[in-house]
């Protein structure tokens, strides 16, 4: 469904020597694939989300979503389809605007209705989406984003990311600025939003409990390569210790 063709990238280093991140990597990811992507720091994992993402153009390659080539996009041309979240609790809503005001703008995401007309939404509809949520979204409605916890945003980053049903859902270490009892419940957040609506999802982590535990495929990558691609039953079976391993092999 998703397909990162013979994808190469080099970056300017500060000395303007081209830095090179992926050299023909391929992945071919299937439609409703919950994917872990792992690997040490400076590795590429970001870079590639962001050439997905449309941030960054690729030296060359292609990337395909289904038939639809997406190599000639430009970011906002794929914000109809591909949602992020990132690691900043602030990047993913408007601080100034309310809990309710942020989920009618992402109710209304690529629509060309006015602000205002935008921000018409019923409250019904607007708490079902916090239905069951944690953090205790629903109390906050109507309080100013600015004022809630780095976990409650990233909460509500989420679900406002796959309201709109995107066909592929992008997560760069979206937990990884919270203490581990958020991070856990914004993970079992994710897994129940990504399973209810069978978004294709690339998550980067570098929480290994959390790579391991969710998703059913899990890609490693070592200087822009694919060192660990595993799947199925052989995911299910992996284990940390076996995944640290890699990472000592992989220096
Ligand atoms: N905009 C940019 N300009 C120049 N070099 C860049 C740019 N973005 C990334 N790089 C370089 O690309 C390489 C990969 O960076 P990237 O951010 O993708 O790593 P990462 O795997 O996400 O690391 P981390 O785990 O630390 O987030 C690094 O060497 C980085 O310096
Ligand atoms: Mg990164």
């Amino acid at each position: 469904m998703l397909k990162v063709q013979q994808l190469s990238k080099s970056f300017p280093n500060p000395y303007g020597e081209p830095n090179t991140i992926f050299s023909n990597l391929s992945i071919d990811i299937k439609s409703g694939d919950f994917v872990s992507i792992i690997g040490s720091n400076g590795t590429g994992k970001s870079t590639l989300l962001n050439i997905i993402s449309g941030v960054h153009s690729e030296s060359s390659g292609d990337i395909f979503l289904g038939d639809k080539e997406l190599t000639s996009l430009a970011e906002h041309e794929k914000t109809g389809f591909i949602s992020r979240v990132f690691q900043n609790p602030s990047t993913g809503t408007c601080p100034t605007m309310t809990v309710r005001e942020n989920l009618s703008l992402a109710l209304n995401k690529g629509s060309l209705l006015n602000l205002k007309r935008c921000l018409r939404h019923e409250t019904e509809l607007l708490e079902s989406l916090l239905e069951g949520i944690s953090l205790e979204l629903k109390k906050y409605m109507d309080v100013q984003v600015k004022y809630l916890s780095g976990g409650q945003r990233q909460a509500l980053s989420l679900i406002m990311a796959t309201v709109s049903d995107p066909k592929v859902l992008l997560l760069d270490e979206h937990t990884a600025a919270l203490d581990p009892k958020t991070s856990d419940e914004v993970m079992e957040l994710t897994d129940r939003m990504v399973k209810a609506k069978g978004i294709t999802t690339l998550m980067v982590t570098h929480n290994l409990r959390h790579a391991v535990k969710y998703g059913n495929r899990l890609i490693m990558l070592h200087k822009g390569e694919v060192i660990l691609d595993v799947s199925g039953e052989d995911k299910k079976a992996i284990t940390i210790d076996e995944i640290l391993k890699k990472f000592e092999y992989s220096v």
